[in-house]
């Protein structure tokens, strides 16, 4: 079968990091800063990214280039042995799972983006009961907007893989990054920003052991940077052999994990300036109210204090939000669609329809009972099956692959790749390292408890 091609280089890197650009970076990091006591999470945050999420990505992008093919076919191709075979397709079909629940909660928020991204448009032209409806929490909101959300990522994947996302990403991300950075210069004027500031960047050492901020911050390097279920695994699939591998998966993590830090950098100190002008951020323990909907509160309070660009600032970064939020969930439903059109020979329009209804149906599910299922769905699928999944991951690259046939996929388009530090590095860190690492974390947060 024909596979598409990304076309170039940057355009290969955009993709992935489109991909892996989402609400982890600007919905999901800020959140877990925040309830895990600032500066100590993003200290873990970063040394979890580069020196656990880094690997296991490459893990995931080489495999995915060797096999040119999703994970469900590319795992078994690994080892010869009938049992391995087995047990490489039972980890692809559970990161196929996996991607399906997760879209399923991912769909939810992109909705409430873009619903806020509407808002400023519906008041600005009088219709003020209708932008209340639309930041208001609501099963009708949500159920609405869900659908939306959800019909616009089968569309885009029904369509076909490049065309498809290339172009979204492109002019989207630069657009994104020029607004934080413009929001943070904005605010860090406002009275409480630099308190905020030191929250976010002096890190309390005592709390950095804490067993549930270990375990938060994995689940959330892995959320972002798309591990652990297959996804990068088809990207590296996509990934022209000319390619240095190496140094595109070292490009991926730094975009993924600065979009976050520069996310962060707006976000924690906003909520100091929310604090000040009133808004109830904490309750009476000092514990984040409702922590899911954190940015949902802090922004619009930090646009309404901008007057009457406010609107238009609030609109343009919502909309930009919601387009990371799509180049996610197109890469989430690629997963699966992948899979069934590559295993199962089904039509790519057809099987984009029949798997995001069935993700539709599922999120449904989820928004008729948000109280309790939506952070049980969070906390299943991105704090266990996405590092226990990377792990595996981690056991078919470091393990039951050749090492030969790795270091040869690598030199394709990387020729002095044996003498690299690189390959000084990843193979027995793939092996021991990451295995370990996140074995001994599991271990480390269940006795902790
Ligand atoms: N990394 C994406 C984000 O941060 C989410 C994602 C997870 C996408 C897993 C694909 C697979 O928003």
């Amino acid at each position: 079968m024909e596979r598409g091609q990304f076309s170039s280089k940057l355009g290969f890197i955009m993709a992935a990091a489109g991909a892996a650009v989402g609400l982890g970076n600007i919905w999901g990091f800020p959140t877990q800063v925040a309830s895990n006591g600032g500066g100590a999470f993003v200290l873990v945050y970063l040394l979890l990214a580069f020196c656990l999420a880094y690997p296991a990505l490459m893990a995931e992008l080489i495999v995915g280039r060797y096999a040119r093919a999703n994970a469900v076919i590319a795992l078994p191709m690994l080892s010869e042995r009938k049992a391995l075979k087995r047990l490489g397709q039972g980890v692809g079909i559970a990161g196929l799972v996996t991607v399906a629940v997760i879209l399923s909660f991912y769909a939810i928020i992109a909705g409430w983006l873009f619903s806020f991204a509407l808002a400023p448009l519906a008041s600005s032209v009088g219709g003020s009961q209708i932008s209340d409806w639309l930041m208001a929490f609501s099963i009708e909101r949500n159920v609405a907007f869900t659908l939306i959300f959800m019909v616009a990522t089968i569309l885009i994947i029904g369509a076909g893989v490049s065309q498809g996302i290339e172009r979204w990403t492109k002019g989207m991300m630069p657009a994104l990054v020029l607004i934080l950075l413009a929001l943070i210069a904005y605010m860090l004027t406002l009275p409480g920003a630099i308190d905020g500031l030191k929250h976010y960047l002096v890190p309390d050492f005592s709390r950095i052991f804490e067993p549930s901020l270990i375990i938060s911050a994995l689940g959330q390097a892995f959320f972002s940077l798309s591990l652990g279920v297959g996804c990068m695994l088809i990207y590296g699939s996509y990934l022209s052999s000319n390619e240095n591998i190496v140094k595109v998966g070292a490009w991926v993590t730094i975009i993924d994990v600065a979009l976050a830090f520069v996310a962060g950098l707006l976000i924690i100190p906003a909520m100091y300036v929310a604090a000040h002008y009133g808004v109830e951020i904490f309750d009476k323990n000092g514990d984040l109210h409702d922590s899911d909907k954190l940015i949902f509160t802090v922004l619009p309070a930090l646009f309404a204090q901008m007057g009457g660009v406010g609107q238009l600032v609030s609109f343009a970064f919502f909309l930009l939000m919601s387009l990371a939020a799509l180049t996610s969930s197109i890469s989430l439903l690629e997963v699966p669609v992948a899979y069934v059109v590559e295993g199962h020979k089904v039509a790519r329009k057809r099987a984009s329809w029949v798997i995001g209804s069935l993700v539709t149906l599922l999120s449904l599910t989820i928004v008729f009972n948000f109280e309790w299922l939506f952070g049980l769905v969070i906390m299943i699928t991105t704090q266990y099956s996405q590092p226990i999944l990377g792990l595996f991951f981690c056991v078919f690259a470091g393990w039951i692959w050749h090492r030969d046939s790795a270091l040869s996929e690598i030199k394709k388009g990387f020729a002095g790749a044996q003498d690299s530090l690189f390959w000084k590095i990843w193979p027995w860190y793939v092996r021991f390292v990451c295995p370990l690492f996140i074995l001994l974390m599991f271990i480390h947060a269940l006795w902790g408890q």
